[in-house]
């Protein structure tokens, strides 16, 4: 696992992600894409770059890692109201290129997947980006997700529920649910990129890089991924005695 430390991980992970569609020689790059309050300076970046037309995205393909149980795509809560505001609604992406799980799929199970088999047949992902739950979740692959789970239906923790109400009006509001990309998903991407800020993900980053690869912290669990970054923040790198570079 490599690792960065920037002042600005949104920029320097957009920064990569132009590089990478810059570099790309195939039909179509399929990219993996999350949300939380981590990626806004990433998709702000983004934007940005569309607007002065250095990033592309006519031949972009994306998924993102999961949504909520039972939340209407139109709620505001919903990670597919998220990726609208933040992103979508701002660049020339292609609708019918836009992936993300149905939480209202009459049947979550088959939805999972379906989702599964559209990112396999898609050629699999060449760049994923994701952030960290405080607790070393990655998408919403609580501690304890086996390494070889593919997407699927997975209850959330009490720590996540509470962590994300700030999102809802109180902790109630929060599914209790959600669908998300499984670990051995994530990890058969091409490329992993982790974007981590702010002093709460600090202890996720010390296991990350310092513990065993265990699933009581499902980042650690990259450290069997052959291409990995994680972008951090000061903040978030404090409780590390790795240094920047490749380990
Ligand atoms: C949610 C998402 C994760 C995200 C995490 C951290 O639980 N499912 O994909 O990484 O929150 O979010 P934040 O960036 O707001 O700290």
């Amino acid at each position: 696992m490599k690792l960065i430390i920037s002042q600005n991980p949104g920029l320097t992970a957009a920064e990569i992600l132009k590089t990478r569609l810059q570099e790309n020689k195939k039909k179509t790059f399929v990219l993996a894409l999350p949300t939380g309050g981590t990626p806004v300076e990433m998709y702000k970046n983004i934007v940005r770059m569309h607007k002065n037309k250095k990033i592309d995205f006519s031949n972009v393909l994306t998924f993102n890692l999961d949504e909520y149980a039972g939340v209407d795509k139109c709620c505001p809560q919903a990670y597919c109201s998220f990726m609208e505001e933040n992103l979508f609604g701002q660049i020339d992406i292609k609708r019918e290129n836009i992936n993300i799980p149905n939480g209202m799929a009459k049947d979550l199970n088959a939805e999972c997947a379906a989702y599964e088999d559209k990112i396999k047949k898609a050629g699999g992902i060449d760049l994923f980006f994701g952030g960290v739950g405080e607790n070393g979740h990655i998408a919403f692959n609580e501690p304890g997700s086996p390494v070889d789970s593919l997407t699927r239906v997975v209850d959330l923790t009490e720590d996540t529920i509470n962590v994300n109400s700030r999102f809802f009006s109180c902790a109630a509001d929060v599914p209790k649910q959600a669908l998300t990309m499984g670990v051995k998903t994530i990890l058969s991407s091409r490329e992993i990129i982790i974007l981590a800020t702010g002093k709460k993900k600090a202890e996720a980053l010390k296991a990350a890089f310092e513990g065993p690869s265990t699933s009581e912290w499902i980042i650690s669990l990259l450290q069997k991924h052959q291409n990995t970054t994680v972008i951090a923040d000061a903040d978030a790198a404090s409780l590390l005695k790795t240094k920047p570079g490749n380990i």
